[in-house]
């Protein structure tokens, strides 16, 4: 069988992204705030609900700026979930700040907001959530939580394009939040990402942070950084949101499919997405429990056999590298639910264009657990 991804990048008819190509060569403006940036800057504010959007050229240059436009103190704590990427604590240390890792919810496998007040030092300046697969955090509480202790609040929202809680946006919870338009992303801009906020008056702020501080030709205000987006990923951004909604379509019928299927069987379970809140439909993960028969690992290793490439996000888990091992993270939390959880997902492919025979395949994999080797997929 041809090999099958977790994901296909989502691509536009690439007649309309040459169409672009050629408006590009005819201004002779590749970067820097062209006219597809603020077009694409303009369109996402109603694409994500949001009052203001600022482009970025990736997710973790958009987080990494999000934190310093905070103004954090230096050494401060940033009470976080491992449970992610490895770009999200990164971002903090890149911030002369320690990540403080947090446990998580088993269900939506995001921080736990019921565990955050324990770790709460003098030193903590911010929390940083992660709306991992999609899931939301508990924001409400998370709020609660952060103005009374006068915490920074920043949300990673790389897997949660287009998410609404109660019909509001997901970006605008907290004082800032980060998308990214990386090639994996449901909507991606090949490499990319945005910053989203309330708060007008961090426009100008994270204007220059992004572009090296320069406000002017003779002003530098800020010590920025290099975030921008150029105007071949605004293009690609621009018909990728003409596209991304048919994509999420297909990806509720096969997350229908698969749910169907395997909610039936021993040892599967499926995280629940709570009342009222959208679906981006970036990842499909399942939690392989004790009494499945055979473990994650072994069922990773049976579906590579088979060339269906699964993905075990997320182990290890940020508390496990070897970069966090010394004492640039605090280490004060029991994980009990991360330790536990990141042996047991499993993230199932999860394309527009996964044809129903592979499918049927994966499903007919998990039910025979015992893997006779006798399917057949065409
Ligand atoms: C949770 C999370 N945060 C941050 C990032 C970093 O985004 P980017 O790849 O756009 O830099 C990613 C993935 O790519 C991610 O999955």
């Amino acid at each position: 069988m041809d090999r099958i991804f977790v994901t296909q990048p989502l691509l536009p008819d690439i007649k309309d992204f040459v169409a672009h190509v050629e408006d590009i060569w005819h201004s002779k403006w590749l970067t820097n705030m062209g006219t597809k940036h603020n077009e694409l800057e303009t369109k996402l504010k109603n694409v994500l609900k949001v009052p203001n959007v600022s482009l970025f050229n990736n997710g973790t240059i958009a987080l990494l700026t999000a934190l310093k436009a905070m103004d954090l103190p230096y050494g401060s704590e940033v009470i976080t979930t491992p449970f992610t990427f490895a770009a999200t604590p990164h971002c903090i240390v890149w911030n002369n700040c320690k990540p403080v890792f947090c446990d998580i919810e088993p269900n939506t496998m995001t921080i736990d907001a019921d565990r955050i007040e324990d770790l709460i030092t003098p030193n903590t300046s911010a929390i940083l959530g992660v709306h991992v697969y999609g899931f939301p955090c508990n924001v409400e509480k998370i709020d609660k939580i952060a103005k009374k202790y006068n915490l920074k609040v920043i949300y990673d929202a790389a897997h949660a394009f287009s998410t609404e809680i109660n019909g509001k946006g997901i970006g605008t919870f907290g004082d800032i939040t980060m998308f990214s338009f990386h090639a994996t992303k449901l909507f991606n801009t090949i490499e990319g990402g945005c910053l989203t906020y309330n708060d007008e008056s961090l426009k100008r702020k994270i204007y220059n942070l992004r572009n090296f501080g320069i406000q002017s030709e003779e002003i530098v205000e800020d010590v920025g950084i290099n975030g921008k987006m150029n105007e071949f990923q605004a293009a690609m951004g621009l018909e990728n949101l003409k596209i991304y909604k048919e994509e999420q379509e297909k990806r509720a019928k096969i997350k229908a499919f698969y749910d169907e299927h395997l909610s039936k069987i021993k040892g599967i379970r499926i995280p629940k997405m709570p009342d009222g809140i959208t679906n981006s439909y970036q990842y499909y993960p399942i939690i392989i429990e004790d009494d499945y028969p055979i473990t994650r690992d072994e069922l990773y290793d049976r579906f590579k056999e088979q060339n269906i490439l699964t993905r075990k996000y997320f182990y290890p888990a940020c508390n496990d590298y070897d970069c966090y091992k010394n004492d640039l993270a605090v280490k004060l939390a029991d994980l009990s639910v991360v330790n536990d959880l990141k042996h047991k997902v499993l993230c199932l492919p999860f394309y527009g264009n996964l044809n129903f025979n592979k499918m049927d395949f994966i499903c007919n994999m998990l039910s025979n657990c015992h893997f006779t080797g006798d399917l057949k997929c065409q």
